[in-house]
Parts: structure tokens; C-alpha cells; sequence
């Protein structure tokens, strides 16, 4: 089998590496660039600083300061179009994962002339996506790095996928300053997020070297900084560690894709408006025990990267049972949930999103026209994952996250 790693983004990253954006802007060939954000983080004083250094240094920009949680197609669209009425070059992108997909969704949109519903699926447009730059301000997605956009269509009540190696960003810059001003149950999210993307990386069938190596060392950064990043929001080293971390996760899961964590997650967030971190990283334990039943070797260098120590003496559902414990212990440390509520999942609901699971991450618009009538509970759910897992084995893993 050959394996192909493909990461053209260059990352600029350290302290005050922010400050150097005009200078990054027309390197990119930015001269004028729409400026994506979310009214939270317009107001914060290192977006109103590269924003006064933009036009100062001068680059004509034009602000969207109205991204909404979660990348809206009729947002998109709507940018889209005045990103070409104004023949802007390219787009800034200073926000979170919605901001960040919202602006990829824009710059893929713009290129090709055509709503963003119809470049969705995996490799759905052929002009490369308009330049970008990316600024994260928490460190959990990962799309600084990442040729993926997560789109939410609201007329199909669906999340779409979307992306190919013509939507890679051209340039990240990881500066910490940015997580300064992150609240703390934000901070615990986004970073849980950050760690799905790395187990799932590591445990997928289409991982290599490149991206085990990546996502390895992903989950221990985190696991080594995620409890001082959230607890302390003046520890600029571990806030640091965390954001190199989510990039390099996204690196990882970027080429390796992503798992049963983020496949079955994908539903409820679509029909029940599931947070995305709280639908992949409650799912994550689960997952991670379904899979490394056939994986015994991951699973021990798994367990350490998870900051478990003496485990050569084990047997491998042992450290299965380990990998699993330590997750939950940091989902407790730094407060995240380990189950849904009825009203977040209603049991009566369980099997009809194990059906909606079944075309998996990737499908893109073509899973709206799909019909779930039919569906036994012996189908397979589209994933990477090593193991395969029926639509029966899904419901028990609905179930299992009830509490
Ligand atoms: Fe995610």
C-alpha cells in the first residue's frame, strides 16, 4: 500500500507572531481581504490590533464580524458574494472553528462561482479556494491546518463536510495571546475536541507513520497541558502547548480523516443541535474501546501518551480499560461532561441517528437525497476506523452515552 501526506500550510507560531500579520497578508498576496469573525472575539484587543495593523501597513480589508456558532451556508453564500462584488484577493480568518470553516467555506465558494451546498463531499470543486490566512483563537479545531470545512446547511437541518487539497489554508499563525481571553469551559471543550482529532488520527485504517507520529505526540501534549491550560488562563506555556497540539492533531487527522467518534457525533449535531464537542468528546470513550480491541499494539503506546505509567505487565483489555480511565479522569479534571441527557439525545431518538450515521462523514450533500428507510441493523457505518461497526453496535453506543 502507498501512503500520501499532503500539509502545504506554512505555520507561524510563537508569541506575538500576530503582530507580523500585514507582512504575512502580502506574502499570501492579500492587498485586499475579507476579515472573518464573531462579534465575541471583535471586541477582544488582539483582533482591533491586526485589524488597525492591516489597514495601516495597507490592506484594504472588509470586516464579516457576524460569523454565527457553526459555519451557515447562507452566511457563506451571502460573504461569498461580496467577496466578489468587491474582487477581494483572499480572506483573514481570527476566531474559533466556526469562524475558520465559515472562511474556508467563503474562499472555496468564491473560487468556484457556486454555493457552497454544492462543493460539499470530498474533492466536490476544481479551483483552488481564494488565499487564507488563519488565526485560531482557541485550540481545539484545528482548520488552520486543515483542507476540511464543516458547513451547516439549516434548509436540509444537515452538516456537510467539505474539502480537498485545493482548500488547504495558506498560512496559520498560532499566536497564544489569543487564549488569553478564552473561558475556561471553552478552553476544556475545544481542547477535548482537539484530543478526538489525535485518537481518531492514530486509530485510523488510513494512518501511516507520518501521522501516527503527529497524533501520538498530539495526545501527549495535550494530556501533559490540557488540565494547567484550562485551569490556569495566565500559563502561556501550557495554553501554547495546546494550540501547537490541536494543529498537529489536525495535521494527523487531516490525512489519517477521523473516526466513529466524529462519524456518529455528526447526526445529532445536525438533527439535535449537539455541540460538536460534546457529541464527538462524550462518544470518544466508547469509540476508542470499540476500536482498540483491534489494535492491542496502539493501544499500549495509547496508554502511555495518556500519562499512564507500568503498563508492560498488562494484558491488552487492560490497557484498553486504562486508555479509557485516564480519558475520564481528565474529562473530570478539567470539567467536561461524560454523558448526554434525555434532552440531549431522547432515547426514542437513538435508532433513527444510528441510521442517519450510516453514510459517514464524507458523503456531503449526496447523504441529503439519501433514503434511511430500509436500514438494518446489520448495516455498516461509512468510517475509516479499523473496526467495522453495524448500525446495532451504533445504538448501544447511543445508549451507552445516556446517562
Ligand atoms: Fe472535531
Amino acid at each position: 500500500m502507498h501512503n500520501n501526506y499532503y500539509m502545504p500550510t506554512r505555520v507561524v507560531s510563537g508569541a506575538g507572531s500576530l503582530r507580523n500579520i500585514p507582512a504575512h497578508a502580502r506574502e499570501v498576496g492579500l492587498s485586499r481581504a475579507l476579515v472573518v469573525t464573531d462579534p465575541v472575539i471583535a471586541r477582544q484587543h488582539y483582533y482591533r490590533q491586526a485589524v488597525d495593523a492591516l489597514e495601516a501597513e495597507g490592506v484594504a480589508i472588509v470586516r464579516f464580524e457576524d460569523c454565527e456558532v457553526d459555519a451557515r451556508v447562507t452566511q457563506i453564500d451571502a460573504q461569498a458574494q461580496v467577496l466578489r462584488d468587491a474582487r477581494l484577493d483572499g480572506v483573514i480568518c481570527i476566531g474559533g472553528g466556526s469562524v475558520m470553516c465559515a472562511g474556508k467555506g467563503i474562499a472555496i465558494a468564491a473560487a468556484n462561482g457556486r454555493s457552497i451546498r454544492d462543493c460539499t463531499g470530498a474533492g466536490n470543486f476544481s479551483r483552488r479556494a481564494l488565499p487564507m490566512i488563519m488565526v485560531p483563537t482557541t485550540a481545539g479545531s484545528g482548520s488552520e491546518v486543515s483542507q476540511w470545512t464543516v458547513v451547516k446547511d439549516d434548509e436540509h437541518h444537515a452538516k456537510l463536510v467539505c474539502g480537498g487539497p485545493l482548500s488547504f489554508p495558506d498560512l496559520a499563525i498560532l499566536d497564544p495571546v489569543t487564549l488569553e481571553s478564552l473561558p475556561i469551559h471553552v478552553a476544556a471543550a475545544t481542547g477535548i475536541d482537539a484530543l478526538t482529532h489525535a485518537l481518531e488520527a492514530y486509530t485510523s485504517s488510513l494512518g501511516a507513520p507520518i501521522t501516527d507520529a503527529l497524533a501520538l505526540d498530539a495526545v501527549k501534549l495535550l494530556s501533559a497541558s490540557l488540565r494547567r491550560a484550562v485551569c490556569a488562563a495566565h500559563d502561556v506555556e501550557a495554553r501554547s502547548a495546546c494550540m501547537i497540539a490541536s494543529s498537529m492533531a489536525n495535521m494527523a487527522c487531516g490525512n489519517a480523516r477521523l473516526g466513529h467518534a466524529h462519524t456518529l457525533s455528526l447526526p445529532l449535531e445536525s438533527l439535535l443541535d449537539m455541540p460538536h464537542p460534546l457529541g464527538v468528546g462524550v462518544l470518544m470513550p466508547h469509540a476508542l474501546a470499540f476500536n482498540l480491541v483491534v489494535l492491542p499494539g496502539k493501544a499500549r503506546q495509547l496508554v502511555e501518551a495518556l500519562g499512564v505509567r507500568g503498563v508492560a505487565s498488562l494484558a491488552d483489555s487492560d490497557v484498553i480499560a486504562g486508555c479509557v480511565s485516564a480519558l475520564r479522569s481528565l474529562y473530570r479534571d478539567v470539567g467536561f461532561p461524560q454523558s448526554w441527557n434525555e434532552s440531549q439525545l431522547p432515547r426514542a431518538q437513538v435508532r433513527a441517528m444510528a441510521e442517519r450515521a450510516v453514510p459517514g462523514l464524507y458523503a456531503g450533500s449526496e447523504g441529503l437525497t439519501k433514503t434511511f428507510a430500509g436500514i438494518t441493523g446489520d448495516a455498516t457505518i461509512v468510517c475509516p476506523a479499523p473496526r467495522k461497526m453495524s448500525v446495532r453496535e451504533a445504538e448501544g453506543i447511543y445508549a451507552a452515552c445516556l446517562a
